[in-house]
């Protein structure tokens, strides 16, 4: 008896120890394996998975099994038919008819009915109907763009298939920070990029709370902006170089990945907007996170841009046509202060 009952203690404990480890990752405390992952797809004979359907933009069950036995798609999980953009600790980047506060990425709600407020991932919106498959500043794609993998932008960018790509992220404990090691230990699950992630993705956008993002006055693979260059590499300073951008003033095209000056306009941009944020280079050493620092705090492509889709033109962070923009401090004159 005894043996036999020291082998059920020591499984229930072995049940507790990867309970325990689940809650130090970053799937969070209070889930269970079946909240995200079905074993055979089927309960009571029925389907247990469940997708959202593009047209009516509603969920409905899944006959086919998913790739880790998951639930749902990449969009299925990160989708609410709601309007709140945290949903049971999911960070909701879609929401199909309605929202309040979206987060920092911004939220594909904007894209279904305007292409030129977002990116047209598939699973979300059919392509881009002026840009088709090609990013602006960059070469044409073989496929729609998606969430993760080679056509996308989460996850290990070399991997084909976007669950592979993310393997392993959802379970990986990252509350030591991350050092673009590996997905999981990567900035949102961008493979190789750093930062600081706010708990809340920035819900609340106050900016004494936020992200940290990585820039770089120098070509360098782990920063935000460096990701979009992946895509569209004329865009940015050090891959698009010097035909392409410029070096220095009079520059070609906007500059990222370059320092704000420490004179002039720009040494007035001293408290952190969450309109135009900067990047740091070192986001986990900022002494005040509420402060600015002209001559060391950097331009980025989320200075001006959301990732995912805004309420504005070419996902920007506010609206470049408004008769306001040169009155308050309200997109482009937070930085260029002088210009009004
Ligand atoms: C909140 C949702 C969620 C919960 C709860 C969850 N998982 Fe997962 N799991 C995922 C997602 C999403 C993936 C696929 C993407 C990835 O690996 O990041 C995954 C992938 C996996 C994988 C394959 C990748 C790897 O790391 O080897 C295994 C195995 C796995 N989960 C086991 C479990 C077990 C066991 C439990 C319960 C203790 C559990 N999961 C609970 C979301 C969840
Ligand atoms: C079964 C549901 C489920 C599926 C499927 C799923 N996710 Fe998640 N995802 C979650 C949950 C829950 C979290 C929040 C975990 C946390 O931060 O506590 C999350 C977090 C994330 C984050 C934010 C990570 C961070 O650092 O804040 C990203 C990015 C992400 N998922 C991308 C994906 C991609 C890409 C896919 C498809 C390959 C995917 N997810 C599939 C449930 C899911
Ligand atoms: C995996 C490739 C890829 C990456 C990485 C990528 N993009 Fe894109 N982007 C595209 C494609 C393809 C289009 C055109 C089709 C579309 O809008 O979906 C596009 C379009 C855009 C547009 C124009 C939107 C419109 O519809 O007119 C903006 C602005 C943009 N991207 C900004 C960014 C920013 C900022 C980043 C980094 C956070 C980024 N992109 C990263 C592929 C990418
Ligand atoms: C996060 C700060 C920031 C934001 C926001 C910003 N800029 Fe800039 N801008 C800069 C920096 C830094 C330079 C490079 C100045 C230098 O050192 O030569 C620059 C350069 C420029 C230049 C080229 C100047 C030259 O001498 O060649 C123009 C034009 C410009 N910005 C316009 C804009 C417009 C229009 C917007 C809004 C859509 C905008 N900027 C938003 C920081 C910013
Ligand atoms: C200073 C603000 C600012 C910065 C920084 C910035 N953009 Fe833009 N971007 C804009 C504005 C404004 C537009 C739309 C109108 C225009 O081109 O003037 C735009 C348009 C775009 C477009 C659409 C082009 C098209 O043909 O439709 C893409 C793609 C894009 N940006 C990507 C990026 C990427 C990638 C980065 C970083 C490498 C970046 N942007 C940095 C302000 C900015």
């Amino acid at each position: 008896m005894k043996p036999k009952k020291y082998f059920v203690s020591s499984f229930i404990l072995l049940l507790l120890l990867v309970a325990a480890g689940a809650s130090r990752a970053a799937v969070k405390s209070g889930y269970h394996c079946s909240d995200c992952h079905t074993m055979h797809n089927s309960q009571d004979g029925r389907p247990v998975a469940t997708e959202l359907n593009t047209s009516t933009y509603t969920f409905e069950a899944d006959t086919t099994p998913n790739q880790f036995l998951l639930v749902s798609d990449c969009t299925g999980c990160h989708t609410s038919t709601g309007s709140s953009t945290i949903v049971n600790d999911t960070p909701i980047v879609f929401n199909t008819f309605t929202l309040v506060d979206p987060l920092a990425g911004g939220n594909y709600y904007y894209v279904k009915s305007d292409d030129s407020k977002g990116h047209n991932p598939a699973g979300i919106t059919s392509q881009d109907s002026v840009l088709g498959l090609t990013p602006p500043g960059g070469t044409t794609m073989a496929a729609q763009l998606r969430c993760a993998g080679q056509y996308g932008c989460h996850g290990d960018r070399s991997a084909g298939n976007e669950y592979t790509a993310l393997k392993g992220a959802h379970h990986a404990d990252d509350s030591g920070g991350v050092d673009g090691s590996s997905v999981g230990l990567s900035y949102r699950f961008l493979k190789g990029v750093v930062g600081k992630e706010d708990p809340d993705w920035e819900q609340d956008n106050i900016n004494t709370s936020h992200n940290e993002y990585k820039g770089s006055t120098g070509p360098s693979a782990d920063t935000i902006s460096y990701l979009c260059s992946r895509c569209h590499g004329n865009f940015h300073t050090w891959t698009g170089g010097a035909s392409a951008v410029g070096t220095s003033s009079p520059w070609l095209r906007h500059p990222t990945d370059i320092a704000l000056k420490a004179s002039g306009e720009y040494a007035n941009y001293t408290t952190y907007s969450m309109t135009a944020p900067v990047a740091r280079p070192d986001p986990d050493n900022v002494p005040d996170t509420t402060r600015v620092r002209p001559g060391t705090d950097i331009v980025m492509c989320l200075s001006c841009h959301r990732a995912h889709a805004s309420p504005y033109y070419k996902i920007l962070r506010w609206d470049y046509k408004s008769p306001t923009l040169s009155t308050a401090l309200s997109g482009c004159n937070v930085c260029h202060t002088s210009k009004n």
